[in-house]
């Protein structure tokens, strides 16, 4: 398949696409979507293949038996990112935001503190907001033009009431792969405080060659009494619609409470959710995954070449995700001044970094994430939007 191929995706019922005119007041004619985190890309062809062989069969029953799936799902953890995983340690969730929220409402109490390292994927906060337990903002801090964690800072904040930290590896919005010391940091700061470690990965795959990624528990072997990992195949494949996550717990004792809730609300997953990841996590798809890195590899270095032509805009030296995040403090606009610019000037969706939290506020995420051409029609339309700064 060619990554370049423009598809339409109006009328799709395409968040993105179809709910800009009306967030963003941008008709998508003329506009270019880069907000939602999904990308402009066909999966593979063995995922098309899949669903077209349900289709073809047209009886879409209850599903049994998962162990080829789980099994899809155990390959993959080993040969991509050396990982052993048990069968019996596999939940299937609907994605990971219903896995965060899950996690929330087993591991935690109504009034706990769940701690977040800000900026940060801005659904964290809303689920735990709306289960009634308490956002504490642990703000990174910016150095260089990148993300640090700062645990002295972090230490003073705790107060005894946080609970669970949830941790976003690599990291979204900030691109940052985290190293192997600072994921033993995040470890060593969730034992001292007692924080159940939440560690969302669902970008693990989306890494740029010459980066590492390392899942938290291979980083940090021990830390399976107080982890909970979450990993999907939906980023990686570009198939979040069909809102399948893997929530996957080492730990029995923690494992058992996390079973106890899901049966307690009745979550059993979709039938094409499973049938899809079966067919992703496969040497195919392995072989999918690398191309697309590879192109999303000269997307990020257009885009960023083209961002740092336009003095005061910094584009975040991306290690993994798609989602490129840019600070415009340096054009000493106000947030309304340079979103109006991008948005009405260039006709550009981005997400806007204060929904990130703390530290966001004066940043935008743009989804690289699509044909060359589209990117470099967005670079066009920046420059002329900020021409003035030349
Ligand atoms: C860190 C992170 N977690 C979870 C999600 C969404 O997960 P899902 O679609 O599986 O609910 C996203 C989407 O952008 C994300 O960036």
């Amino acid at each position: 398949m060619s990554f370049d191929e423009k598809i339409d995706r109006l009328g799709t019922h395409s968040v993105k696409w179809d709910m800009m005119e009306k967030l963003y007041g941008v008709p998508p004619e003329t506009g270019i979507a880069m907000w939602v985190a999904d990308m402009e890309f066909r999966p593979p062809a063995c995922v098309q293949q899949a669903v077209e062989k349900m289709a073809a069969h047209g009886v879409y029953g209850y599903y049994g038996d998962d162990a080829e799936y789980l099994d899809a799902i155990r390959w993959w953890m080993k040969t991509r990112h050396g990982w052993d995983v048990a069968r019996e340690e596999i939940f299937t969730t609907h994605g990971l935001v219903n896995g965060t929220a899950l996690c929330v409402d087993a591991f935690t109490a109504p009034g706990d503190g769940v701690v977040l390292m800000t900026p940060v994927y801005h659904a964290f906060a809303r689920v735990i907001k709306a289960a009634g337990r308490t956002v504490v903002e642990c703000p990174l801090a910016l150095e260089n033009g990148r993300y640090e964690m700062d645990f002295a800072a972090w230490d003073k904040q705790m107060t005894g009431r946080e609970t669970m930290l949830v941790f976003c590896s690599p990291h979204n919005p900030g691109g940052r792969v985290w190293t192997v010391e600072e994921l033993q940091g995040v470890a060593d700061f969730c034992q001292r405080h007692g924080l159940l470690l939440v560690s969302d990965e669902i970008h693990h795959d989306l890494v740029y060659p010459g980066q590492k990624h390392s899942v938290m528990p291979v980083a940090v072997p021990g830390i399976e009494d107080r982890l909970v990992m979450m990993t999907a195949p939906t980023k990686t494949f570009n198939i979040a619609g069909c809102h399948t996550g893997n929530v996957i717990i080492p730990d029995p004792t923690l494992r058992a409470r996390f079973a106890a809730r899901m049966a307690a609300l009745g979550i059993s997953a979709n039938s094409f959710g499973l049938f899809m990841a079966t067919a992703a996590y496969s040497p195919e798809g392995a072989a999918w995954v690398d191309d697309l890195m590879a192109y999303l590899e000269e997307n990020r270095r257009i885009f960023d070449a083209g961002l740092q032509a336009i003095p005061g805009l910094k584009s975040m030296p991306l290690e993994a995700t798609y989602l490129a995040w840019v600070d415009f403090t340096d054009t000493g606009m106000t947030a309304p001044e340079f979103i109006a610019r991008v948005e009405t000037e260039a006709q550009i969706c981005a997400n806007h970094g204060a929904t990130f939290g703390t530290g966001g506020e004066s940043f935008l995420r743009f989804n690289i994430a699509a044909p060359r051409a589209q990117v470099e029609e967005a670079v066009q339309r920046l420059q002329k939007a900020f021409a003035d700064l030349q």
